[in-house]
């Protein structure tokens, strides 16, 4: 039986381009940054590189899973307003938790087939950094000898309290449930800092980042905001995360939960990131008149068990390729977040996934997971692969915490036949 869940297809969505900031580790150069402000920085770059006038802008849809700065419920409005886009255009917040940034093409995809727009500007950010310490319970004041319940949103948020167990625990599950040892998922995420450092030294990454330095961002009428770095931190240029990363080395790390298969070097770093893509529909694509970055032609989410949230990708993609009439042959790349390495060498073992084929350029494991912009991070890194490869389809997936998994299927513009 065909999974339940949504599937929606495009004919003419396109996404023009797109551009991330570096990633920086937990409490690194961005630790002090609101997400507003890293997200205005991409939706000013991405405007900048299309050379396409903000006031063309017709739909700003933005998502961040922090709550992370005090204006946090202004995110995409503000986002939208100081990247220049017209006060009447309306901007939504979006949310599906790690796959926040493909949900934002999905919306962008269904505003623009239905006519809403012809140009969404979609933007996730994330400031793992500044998930606060807070206390939900303590409005009316604090009881004389009850418990004060300052908790921890970072570590919480990595708790899924229906099932008890941490999204590390998820992955441990699929270890067990798929035969998965230490030494494969140390195996797989050296291949994935090994692959992440080969791109890095080659340059491929800043076709796909923008410097971050200190800016002000201005809005006539308005309060400026903008970016201020620590005070000896000129500019922020390179993903912080990969580091050389052997077999050996990994082996030696001690596993988060005695006797498990996950540790602090095959699990998705903790870093702070934005990411931004530009969407129009076929006429807007023809007057722009260069190649766009991908074509956008369908998009999947569905839910799965809570305790092995991780395996999400496997329904979603299988779904995918189901309805779009499409064979796992048929797709030439796949970028699938590595939450964890265990969860993701449970997804390609379940679909029987050729390695070669999957995160070409390293993975969350070596670059780092932003929440919500991570799938706009790999939607960008799976157009431009496909096109340095000179391949027509790619697929872009992501498990989400909770249980659910979502999927893009990208076709290659510039595709030249085999
Ligand atoms: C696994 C996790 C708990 C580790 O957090 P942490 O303990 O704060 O990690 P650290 O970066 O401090 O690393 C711990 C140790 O491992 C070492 N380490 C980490 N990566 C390494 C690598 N690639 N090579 C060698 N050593 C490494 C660190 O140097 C550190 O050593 P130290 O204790 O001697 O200083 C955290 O990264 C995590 O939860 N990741 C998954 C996030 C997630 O699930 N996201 C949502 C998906 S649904």
């Amino acid at each position: 039986m065909e999974h339940k869940g949504f599937f929606g297809s495009f004919e003419k969505v396109w996404i023009l381009d797109g551009v991330r900031t570096p990633m920086v580790d937990l409490n690194g150069a961005f630790a002090g940054l609101s997400p507003i402000d890293m997200g205005i920085k991409v939706a000013r770059e991405i405007l900048a590189r299309t050379q396409i006038p903000a006031r063309e802008v017709g739909s700003v849809i933005a998502g961040s899973m922090a709550q992370a700065s005090f204006d946090a419920y202004m995110l995409p409005r503000h986002i939208g307003l100081y990247a220049g886009v017209p006060i009447e255009v309306p901007a939504l917040q979006a949310a599906r938790i790690c796959g926040t940034g493909f949900e934002l093409f999905r919306q962008a995809g269904d505003q623009i087939e239905r006519g809403y727009t012809d140009l969404a500007l979609c933007v996730g950010t994330e400031s793992m950094s500044r998930n606060p310490i807070a206390a939900y319970t303590h409005r009316s004041g604090f009881r004389l000898g009850a418990p004060v319940e300052f908790k921890d949103f970072l570590w919480e948020a990595l708790d899924d309290p229906a099932p008890d167990i941490s999204m590390i625990q998820t992955a441990e599950n699929l270890a067990k449930q798929y035969g998965i040892s230490r030494a494969a998922v140390d195996e797989f995420a050296a291949a994935s800092f090994e692959r992440a450092l080969a791109a890095q030294a080659a340059g491929y990454f800043t076709g796909e980042t923008v410097t971050v330095t200190n800016e002000r961002f201005a809005l006539p009428g308005y309060e400026d905001r903008g970016i201020e770095l620590p005070r000896k931190t000129g500019e922020v240029f390179l993903d912080t995360h990969p580091r050389p990363s052997p077999f050996e080395a990994l082996q030696k790390l001690k596993p988060v939960y005695g006797g498990g298969v996950q540790t602090a070097g095959n699990s998705s770093a903790v870093v702070d990131a934005a990411a931004a893509g530009l969407v129009a529909d076929s006429a807007r694509l023809a007057s722009w008149g260069r190649p766009a970055l991908a074509q956008l032609r369908a998009a999947v989410a569905v839910g799965v068990a809570p305790e092995i949230m991780g395996i999400g990708p496997a329904p979603a993609i299988r779904l995918l390729l189901n309805r779009c009439g499409l064979r796992l042959d048929d797709i030439g790349l796949f970028e699938i977040n590595e939450a964890q390495g265990a969860q993701t060498l449970a997804v390609a073992r379940e679909l029987e996934l050729d390695l070669a084929r999957l995160n070409v350029h390293g993975g969350a494991i070596a670059l780092g997971h932003p929440l919500a912009a991570t799938g706009v991070r790999l939607t960008i890194t799976l157009g431009r692969s496909l096109k340095a490869r000179n391949l027509r389809y790619g697929i872009a997936a992501a498990c989400v915490g909770g249980g659910q998994g979502m999927a893009l299927l990208l076709e290659n513009p510039e595709w030249r036949g085999r």
